[in-house]
């Protein structure tokens, strides 16, 4: 199939949010001093552009991240698992399939599974019609499942995958309760002997304790500042075999 393949940008709405605002707070700052009086003027103006600022940078980081620094954060991810090329792999919001093609192309027996709910606020373009296209794009299709599934309730067998994989997704789930439902299930469908990958930039200890009550050995690594905005850490949570 011709075409280069399209991963998406990642929380696609408050980059753009990002750039309103740094462009309204820039604005501002530039009419303030028609409007004030001097001494008001001195000490709002700075204060406006540095929030401009620092809304620009943000959206421009975040950019970036979705354009470059997230293939360079999806092998540092894949490189913590000894592949073997024959294991059993599971990606929870796969999106447009960043982790599960990669995941795919390190094997030569085994198979990924992608589950997703596809909402649209966390990827641009997101849905399956755009993920089969990325797989077909990079010739993966034999060994990939895409199904439409919720991480919280999965319909697997406990004990289902050698590799559990996550970026990004369960910061999503917004109560707690069901984040850690989403965890208690990783855990559940990963076989004994198994890993979980699962990177985050928020609630990442709390996914790392919920894992280790659930008897699973977990390191947690420090976020790739030059890679990634927002900072993504990752934890590898290992199933005693
Ligand atoms: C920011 S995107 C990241 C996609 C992909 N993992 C990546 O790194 O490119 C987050 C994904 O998680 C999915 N997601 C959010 N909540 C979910 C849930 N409860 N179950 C499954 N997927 C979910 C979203 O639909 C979205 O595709």
């Amino acid at each position: 199939m011709p075409g280069r393949p399209n991963y998406g940008i990642d929380a696609p709405g408050v980059i753009r949010n990002l750039m309103i605002a740094g462009a309204a707070f820039v604005v501002v700052a530039l009419v303030l001093p028609k409007f004030t009086v001097a001494h008001l003027e001195l000490q709002l103006f700075p204060g406006f552009l540095y929030a401009g600022g620092s809304c620009f940078l943000g959206g421009i980081l975040m950019l970036l991240y979705a354009k470059v620094g997230k293939f360079g954060h999806r092998d540092r991810m894949l490189a913590k698992i000894p592949w073997t090329g024959v294991e059993v792999v599971l990606d929870v919001g796969t999106g447009r399939g960043l982790l599960l093609i990669a995941a795919a192309k390190r094997l030569t027996t085994g198979h990924v599974t992608g589950i997703d709910i596809w909402n649209a606020e966390d990827l641009s373009g997101n849905g399956p019609e755009a993920l089969l296209q990325n797989i077909a794009m990079e010739g993966v299709a034999e060994k990939t499942t895409v199904k439409s599934e919720d991480a919280r309730q999965m319909s697997f067998a406990d004990a289902s995958f050698d590799v559990v994989l996550s970026n990004l997704c369960i910061h999503n789930i917004y109560d707690r309760r069901g984040r850690e439902k989403a965890c208690l299930e990783i855990a559940r469908v990963l076989k004994h002997g198994g890993s979980a990958v699962i990177s985050d930039y928020k609630h990442v200890r709390d996914y790392a304790k919920i894992f280790a009550k659930a008897g699973l050995s977990v390191n947690l690594h420090s976020p790739d500042w030059l890679r990634t905005y927002p900072p993504l850490r990752i934890v590898v949570a290992r199933k005693a075999g």
